[in-house]
């Protein structure tokens, strides 16, 4: 067994949503060990929240820049090498590129960052750098999505006709129609979010799994946002109709946060002229297939029949259900392959280029409601 990975993670502390999914998944395949954090921005809290998960406390640094400064005093075998990015969306792009300017590997939450402007200096960065660079659009971290991806690589599907991803949620209605419950979420903020909310936050993983899976790439888009108030600068839904670089398909992405009721319906639904396949989050363990001609299949984890992609992300025998904390470790254990120079997949883990794609995507659909709906062409 090789040693582990000396991981750093910067938020996700005890209040946040998503630091549990990270710490869990950096734990399940025995790869990674978090030596150092900022957790929080307040010290105490990060010191305290060390203290409860047991992370010992000597490299809970008080702020981001005393991070990268102590641990680039240190001997390489013993600096940090791998950091976890999981603040709000407007502190991705300079921690990102600090930490790629000093050498450090970076996983980072998704949007990449706030404008498309700072993805390409990101971008920039990284080949300057030559560091592992890992997204976490977690949903293509599932076996089955992965299966869905080598079907279609493997012209199960035929050409691709039709595509319709959807990813619905309600939480919002809640904090909506209250002036002054919505500044309780950085993510209507477009200081901290970035230009669009709906799409930022959810629509951009419809529309990344739509590229992971059907190996298409999406060039043109029009987009229809709701923000519901005048006095609300983002959107809240969108519905945004694409077509393919290079495909006669067509497709559309459905997302919205007010879509009452809903709690994170992420689904996909891709037709060629030889078949069908549907996958939906809240159930991720089957994938439907429709041959053209012959009855429904049902895919699950973990049979042999599955690719080789699809079974390197299950860990035991079919009929164990793998999930979001089994998706996201799979992620996590394609970087640490990258990182130690092993072979991987490229369907092992999002990266640079899907973030910059991502970003060229919510800001053009921003552009494209703001226009008057009109078709806008996706420049990366
Ligand atoms: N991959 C996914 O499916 C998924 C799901 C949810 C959230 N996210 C992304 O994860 C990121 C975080 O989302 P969240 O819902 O956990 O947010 P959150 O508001 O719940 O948590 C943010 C965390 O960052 C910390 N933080 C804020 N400023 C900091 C600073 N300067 N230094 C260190 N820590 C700081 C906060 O204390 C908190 O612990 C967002 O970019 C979001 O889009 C991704």
């Amino acid at each position: 067994m090789p040693k582990k990975i000396r991981l750093g993670i910067l938020g996700g502390g005890g209040d946040s949503l998503i630091g549990v999914l990270h710490r869990v998944a950096s734990f399940i395949n025995d790869n990674y060990e978090i030596t150092g954090a900022v957790f929080n921005p307040d010290h105490e809290q990060s010191l305290a929240f060390a203290r409860e998960i047991d992370v010992p406390t000597d490299r809970i640094y008080k702020d981001f820049d005393t991070f990268v400064a102590e641990e680039m005093k240190l001997p390489a075998e013993e600096r940090i090498q791998v950091v976890s990015v999981l603040t709000p969306n407007f502190l991705h792009f300079p921690m990102a590129h600090k930490l790629l300017e000093n050498g450090f590997h970076v996983i980072c939450e998704k949007p990449m960052t706030t404008t498309l402007e700072e993805a390409k200096q990101l971008q920039a960065a990284q080949e300057k750098s030559g560091s592992i660079f890992g997204l976490t659009h977690t949903y293509t971290g599932y076996p089955m999505t992965r299966q869905i991806r080598k079907m279609i690589e493997g012209g199960m599907l035929g050409n691709i006709q039709k595509v319709d991803a959807k990813y619905y949620q309600g939480w919002i209605n809640d904090l909506i129609h209250d002036k002054e419950k919505r500044t309780t979420t950085w993510r209507l903020d477009p200081a901290k979010s970035g230009a669009s909310c709906c799409n930022g936050d959810i629509g951009v993983h419809a529309f990344n799994m739509i590229e992971f899976t059907t190996g298409l790439r999406i060039n043109d888009i029009l987009c229809d946002m709701n923000s519901l108030y005048d006095d609300n600068p983002m959107d809240i839904d969108a519905t945004t109709l694409v077509r393919f670089d290079g495909s006669k398909a067509k497709g559309v992405i459905r997302a919205s946060q007010i879509a009452t009721g809903e709690e994170n319906n992420l689904s996909i639904a891709i037709y060629g002229d030889k078949g069908g396949i549907k996958w939906e989050q809240e159930n991720p363990n089957f994938v439907y297939y429709f041959p053209e001609s012959g009855p429904m299949q049902v895919y699950k984890p973990g049979h042999a029949y599955n690719s080789e992609l699809s079974l390197n992300g299950t860990k035991l025998p079919p009929g164990h259900p793998e999930g979001i904390f089994d998706a996201m470790a799979n992620i996590y254990l394609g970087v640490a392959k990258a990182v130690r120079g092993e072979a991987y997949d490229a369907g092992e883990f999002p990266t640079m280029t899907d973030g910059v794609r991502g970003m060229d995507f919510i800001e053009k659909s921003v552009a494209s409601n703001q226009q008057g709906n009109i078709w806008v062409s996706l420049e990366s």
